[in-house]
C-alpha cells in the first residue's frame, strides 16, 4: 500500500511517498530555517505564508521524483495536529484538495506519532510494543507504544520541551536558531563538568520532566559572568547544559523503563539527533541488556516520510477523515 504524506506543522514544508509504512519512494523537504534565523525563532505568520508558497511545488516534486501520479497512491496522509495552527491549516487544506480531486481517502496524522514512526523507516524489524522517549521542539513525552495506533503517556514535561530548553539556553549563549544542533556541535569541544546546574524533582510524578529551573540557572550564570566582565567559555557552557538535559531525560526514561518492564527502547523527535543522548542511551542500554532504536539523522527532524509511515498504520486501523477535517494546535498523542 502506497501513502502520500504531507507535513507542515512548524517550519518545514514536506511531502513524501512511502510504501507499506517502511519504504521511502520519494521525499522532499523545503525548510524555512534561513528565514526565521534572523528573528531567533519561528515567526508563526511568516511560517504559514511560506508553507502557502512552497506546498504546490513540494507536492509536485515529490510525485515527479517517484515518477508517479496521484491516482497511483492509496491514501493521502497529513499532519493535522499538534503544531502552529496557521502552518497546519496549509497542509491540511492542500491534502483535502488532493483527496477531493483524486477520490483517495484522507488520513489525519498526529505529528508526534509521526516522529515515532520515523523509526519504522530506519528499522524495518521494529514493531510495538516498546517504550519511546519523544523529544521535540514543542513536546517531551515518555510514551508507551502498545501498538501502532495505541499509545499511553507515562511522563511529560511540566514546562519547556527538551528542544525548547536547548533553544532558549543556546539563544542566551548567542548561538543561532535552532540552538539545539549548534549547542550539540559546540558541546563536543567543551568540558561537561565545568558548570553544575540543579537537578529538578517533580514531586509525585517520577517520570515527568522539568527544564525551567535549568534554563533559569543557565541564564543567571551567564548574566552574572557578563556583569563581572568574565568571558563565558561557550564550549564548556554548551557541554554542561547538554549534559544536564541529557541526564534529566535518560534518568526519567530509564526509571520508567525499569518500572514498566520494557526493554525495547526507542528515541524520536528532533532532539533524538543529539549526539550525547544517542551515545549515553547506547551505553546505558548495552549495560542493562535493553534494545535501543533511534532514527537516522535525516529522519529525526520534521519530514513527511514519517507522516506517510504513520499514515499507513492509521489507515489500516480505519482512521480516515472526511473533507470537514480541521487542524488543531493541540491534541494528545493518546487519541
Ligand atoms: O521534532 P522537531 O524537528 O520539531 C518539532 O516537532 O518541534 O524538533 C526540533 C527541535 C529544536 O528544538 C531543535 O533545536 C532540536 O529539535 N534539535 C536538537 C538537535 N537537533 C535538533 N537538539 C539537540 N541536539 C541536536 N542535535
Ligand atoms: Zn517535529
Amino acid at each position: 500500500m502506497v501513502i502520500f504524506g504531507i507535513e507542515s506543522s512548524c517550519d518545514e514544508t514536506a511531502a513524501s511517498i512511502v510504501k507499506d509504512g517502511r519504504e521511502v519512494i520519494s521525499s522532499v523537504i523545503a525548510t524555512q530555517v534561513a528565514r526565521h534565523v534572523e528573528f531567533g525563532g519561528v515567526v508563526p505568520e511568516i511560517a504559514g505564508r511560506m508553507h502557502c508558497e512552497a506546498i504546490s511545488s513540494v507536492v509536485r516534486r515529490t510525485l515527479d521524483e517517484a515518477q508517479m501520479k496521484i491516482e497511483e497512491v492509496d491514501a493521502i496522509a497529513v499532519t493535522a495536529y499538534p503544531g502552529l495552527i496557521g502552518s497546519l491549516l496549509v497542509g491540511v487544506n492542500f491534502a483535502k484538495g488532493m483527496a477531493m480531486t483524486s477520490g483517495k481517502p484522507l488520513v489525519p496524522v498526529h505529528h508526534l506519532r509521526g516522529h515515532i514512526a520515523s523509526n519504522y523507516i530506519s528499522h524495518h524489524d521494529l514493531k510495538p510494543p516498546f517504550l519511546c522517549l519523544v523529544v521535540s521542539g514543542g513536546h517531551s513525552h515518555i510514551v508507551e507504544v502498545k501498538d501502532y495506533t495505541d499509545m499511553r503517556i507515562i511522563g511529560r514535561t511540566r514546562d519547556d520541551a527538551a528542544g525548547e530548553a536547548f533553544d532558549k539556553t543556546a539563544r542566551t549563549m548567542g548561538l543561532p536558531y535552532p540552538g539545539g544542533i549548534h549547542m550539540d556541535k559546540l558541546a563536543e569541544q567543551g568540558n561537561p563538568d565545568a558548570f553544575t546546574f540543579p537537578v529538578p524533582k517533580v514531586s509525585g510524578s517520577p517520570y515527568d520532566f522539568s527544564f525551567s529551573g535549568l534554563k533559569t540557572a543557565v541564564i543567571n550564570t551567564i548574566h552574572n559572568m557578563q556583569q563581572k566582565g568574565i568571558e563565558v567559555p561557550t564550549a564548556d557552557m554548551a557541554a554542561s547544559v547538554r549534559q544536564s538535559v541529557v541526564n534529566i531525560l535518560t534518568d526519567r526514561f530509564m526509571l520508567a523503563a525499569r518500572d514498566t518492564g520494557y526493554n525495547k527502547l526507542v528515541l524520536a523527535g528532533g532532539v533524538s539527533a543529539n549526539s550525547l543522548l544517542r551515545r549515553r542511551m547506547s551505553e546505558i542500554c548495552a549495560k542493562n541488556g535493553c534494545e535501543l532504536y533511534y532514527p537516522e539523522l535525516k529522519l529525526c527532524g520534521d519530514n513527511a516520510m514519517m507522516i506517510a509511515a504513520q499514515g499507513y498504520y492509521e489507515y489500516l486501523a480505519g482512521s480516515t477523515a472526511d473533507l470537514s477535517l480541521n487542524a488543531r494546535a493541540e491534541r494528545s498523542i493518546e487519541i
